[in-house]
């Protein structure tokens, strides 16, 4: 019985990637837990858990939230459903197990503390293309039930440096720092080599022209009525660096980790470059008595396709090859 306890440890130090497959080279970030989800909560607290679920599938649809965005995503276009179909479990970059233990939590772009109701309301506003629910409303409660429901028996740590959960925030933060790194010396060749990884790795699902594909979600564009289709350029996702560190945990789908620094960050300054809604957070807020109280001390904020390439140093038009 020992010397087996001992030869498990033994070849889990020869083969790392077996003991830990999903951290296999990041040794330092913690093991994601499992989340027993086939068993909802009683009661009303239960149905609630479930509306939540069910929003953040249908998000676009969903009569609670459908005007309140303004593309075609779902919050699990992005929070990927693990083996268990439920979004945000699976375990890439985005993942929800853990989440809520983290908050309140620090935000460095907002300059307060936000509450878990703050944070999901920011991608309402950046990732959604849309605008703010109101933090009483049942659809923000339900958001935030769903969200802490995986979480259940962690324990609390909230974050002082960014609104992450445990199993997010440092690979997040070596992630898109590693990736600031390499998109600051992009050139219109790496928009090239971006494009064909498209074409050869992205479109079959995302359409050529990155409009999605059935059930497959849009990535850039908008629709013949001139309808914005995914995300726009105050999100997380539209940053040279942060989309490459998601698309690279994440992307192709069940494939995330297989492709390399360049390949992610080729593919995201190509998906990057596309045409995509402007962001200007003033727009978001207002009229305040429809918005809510907005927790943040950061008040003005714009950004543009072009900008998020100048924010890297990066002119858009000669990415493109565009330039005159
Ligand atoms: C276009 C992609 C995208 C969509 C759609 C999206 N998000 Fe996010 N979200 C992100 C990214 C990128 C992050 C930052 C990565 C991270 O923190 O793990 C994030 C982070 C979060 C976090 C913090 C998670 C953590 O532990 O760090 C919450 C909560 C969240 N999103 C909620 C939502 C909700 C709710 C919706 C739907 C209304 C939604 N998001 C839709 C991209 C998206
Ligand atoms: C096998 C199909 C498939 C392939 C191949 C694939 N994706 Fe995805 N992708 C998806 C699905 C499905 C989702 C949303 C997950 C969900 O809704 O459950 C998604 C989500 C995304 C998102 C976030 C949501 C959005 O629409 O903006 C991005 C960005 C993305 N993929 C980029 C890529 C890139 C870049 C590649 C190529 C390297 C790629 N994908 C390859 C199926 C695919």
């Amino acid at each position: 019985m020992k010397s087996l306890k001992v030869a498990i440890i033994a070849s889990s130090l020869v083969f790392p990637g077996l003991a830990v497959p999903v951290f296999a080279s990041t040794a330092q970030f913690p093991k994601m837990p499992k989340i027993n989800t086939s068993k909802y909560p009683k009661g009303e607290l239960g149905r609630m858990v479930r509306l939540g679920e069910n929003i953040m599938n249908n998000t676009y649809k969903n009569p609670l939230t459908k005007d309140m965005v303004g593309n075609k995503l779902n919050c699990r276009s992005c929070h990927l459903a693990g083996s268990d179909g439920k979004p945000g479990t699976a375990k890439g970059i985005g993942t929800f197990i853990g989440t809520a233990a983290a908050f309140p939590a620090y935000s460095k772009r907002e300059k307060t503390v936000q509450t878990l109701q703050d944070r999901i309301n920011n991608c309402f506003m950046r990732s959604m293309n849309g605008k703010r629910p109101i933090i009483d409303t049942k659809a923000s409660v339900a958001m935030a039930a769903y969200i802490t429901w995986l979480s259940q028996g962690l324990p609390m740590k909230m974050n002082e440096k960014r609104p992450c959960g445990l199993y997010n925030s440092n690979r997040w933060a070596k992630s898109v720092k590693k990736f600031a790194k390499i998109q600051r010396k992009a050139t219109h060749q790496n928009y090239l080599a971006g494009k064909e990884i498209f074409a050869n790795k992205c479109a079959a699902c995302h359409g050529v022209n990155g409009q999605g594909v059935g059930s497959f979600p849009p990535l850039w564009g908008k629709t013949s009525k001139g309808e914005w289709l995914s995300y726009n350029t105050g999100s997380g996702m539209s940053k040279l660096n942060k989309g490459a560190a998601w698309a690279q945990s994440n992307m192709p789908l069940g494939q995330g980790g297989t492709l390399t620094d360049q390949e992610s960050a080729d593919v995201m300054l190509y998906v990057d470059a596309q045409p995509r809604a402007d962001f200007d957070l003033q727009k978001g807020l207002f009229p305040r008595d429809k918005m809510g109280y907005y927790n943040s001390n950061v008040l003005k904020e714009h950004h543009s396709v072009k900008s998020n390439f100048k924010a890297f140093g990066l002119d858009l038009d000669k990415i493109r090859g565009t330039a005159k």
